[in-house]
């Protein structure tokens, strides 16, 4: 029997193992809250492009961290962000020129309707934020997400983060609809699933007197396990969400930034029109920044009851670094690249996954696939154990690449989006070995 896993814990060191050297200083620095990936962690010392470089001098390409996504340390971003700090780093409580030619350029990216951005310092931040919009815009405090989402790390978001939750139930004002993947809602039909169970959970949330605030959904429900097709399932969902005065608020800290190829942000692939817009983690490509785009008037009705500053979001500083990205993104045509490269990665595991009785299934959209890997007795059960040794083996052949869903058996193929065709290749032949057996 397949059991549910905690994302931060999977292929995460064993802290209750011990350890020696820097695992040890590590361990008695942070204590219960450190966060180490693999059984045997790796001390990183550089990383460039899609590359990074253990202290020993191996050198692994990385294909799970999505934050340094114009490609590690890229030198236009490294030049901005070094320029910004030496010349002017303060607060947005003062006129400073670079911040709002950042806003303006972050705004053409986005609906028009959505005219005001919060700066944040974290993802978390921003959904902390957005749902307290929310629930000052609608009147009401009852939100809806997935089965195994991961919004964040604030008290309010974690509850709103089933995936993060160890043991503490979700609140009552938190209702879960499965993520809308084929098993969930019977193939045929994910849309009219989706919009099924989101109903549903209104009402669960109406008879608990709380009424629905806030649809809260990353589009390519990466914690859950990655779910990208067929293209707007999410549509009727939203809609009848916003019909009834509830709020979409479009997480999208993992799709935002070109990243799923076919649209710059991921609720684009769906056709929606979202009413909050959260973003971070690609946004400064690895200064801290992030960020809530809104309606100006819903921003006004939250503002009204209370006010809002951030010390550090929106600095000058983040604001050369998001520029920068943003610059780069265009002019290296990243979201193209992950289009394109992301497509022959996709049929390349596809056609491993046709010969292999363990890797399950294959989906996604440009560089975020999800590739499920199932037990050796064939029937496709969800093997996080394997999963775990996949990982491990793909270490050892020089891949760096994490887990997701909601049994820790969905490998996430994540690589910096300036991915070439050659080193698509070289995980594909590492991940060809790593399931041969
Ligand atoms: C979908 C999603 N939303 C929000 C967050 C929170 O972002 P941060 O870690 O920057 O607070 C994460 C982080 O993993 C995430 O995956």
């Amino acid at each position: 029997m397949s059991r549910v896993r905690q994302i931060l814990d999977m292929n995460a060191f064993d802290a209750a193992t011990g350890g020696d050297g820097a695992v040890k200083r590590r361990l008695d620095n942070l204590g219960a809250a450190s966060v180490l990936f693999y059984r045997e962690p790796i001390e990183m010392v550089a990383a460039r492009g899609a590359w990074m470089e253990a202290r020993d001098g191996t050198r692994y390409l990385d294909f799970y961290n999505n934050v340094p996504s114009v490609g590690h340390s890229h030198p236009e971003v490294v030049a901005a962000i070094s320029a910004q700090v030496a010349r002017l780093n303060t607060n947005t409580r003062y006129l400073v020129e670079i911040v709002d030619d950042y806003l303006e350029a972050l705004k053409a990216k986005l609906p028009v309707d959505l005219s005001n951005v919060v700066m944040t310092c974290s993802g978390s931040e921003a959904n902390d934020l957005a749902i307290r919009v929310a629930r000052a815009v609608s009147g009401r405090h009852g939100l809806i997400v997935t089965d195994t989402a991961y919004h964040g790390n604030t008290a309010l978001v974690t509850e709103a983060s089933p995936s993060a939750l160890r043991r503490s139930p979700l609140p009552d004002h938190v209702v879960t609809v499965p993520a809308p993947g084929e098993a969930a809602y019977g193939g045929e039909d994910i849309a009219g699933g989706l919009r099924a169970a989101v109903v549903a959970a209104m009402q669960t949330l109406e008879a608990r007197g709380h009424g629905i605030a806030a649809f809260l959904a990353d589009s390519i429900f990466s914690s859950d396990g990655i779910f990208a097709d067929p293209a707007g399932f999410l549509q009727p969902a939203v809609k009848t969400v916003q019909a009834a005065g509830g709020l979409y608020i479009a997480d999208e800290v993992q799709p935002g930034f070109g990243r799923t190829g076919d649209a710059f942000w991921g609720y684009e692939r769906h056709g929606l029109a979202p009413d909050i817009v959260t973003m971070g983690k690609p946004m400064g490509n690895g200064f801290p920044m992030a960020g809530m785009a809104a309606r100006p008037e819903h921003l006004a009705m939250f503002c009204e009851d209370v006010g809002y500053f951030n010390t550090f979001g929106g600095n000058p500083v983040a604001a050369a670094a998001g520029r920068a990205v943003l610059r780069v993104i265009a002019a290296e045509g990243l979201q193209e690249n992950a289009r394109r490269v992301g497509a022959h990665l996709k049929a390349g595991l596809a056609q491993i996954a046709a010969g292999s009785d363990r890797v399950t299934a294959v989906r996604g959209a440009g560089l975020f696939l999800g590739v499920d890997l199932g037990a050796q007795d064939g029937s496709g059960a969800p093997d996080a154990d394997y999963t775990v040794q996949v990982i491990d083996r793909m270490r050892d052949a020089r891949v760096l690449i994490g887990a997701a869903g909601q049994f820790g058996a969905t490998l996430k193929v994540r690589p910096p989006l300036c991915l070439s065709m050659a080193e698509a290749e070289r995980f594909l032949e590492a991940f060809a070995g790593a399931v041969s057996d």
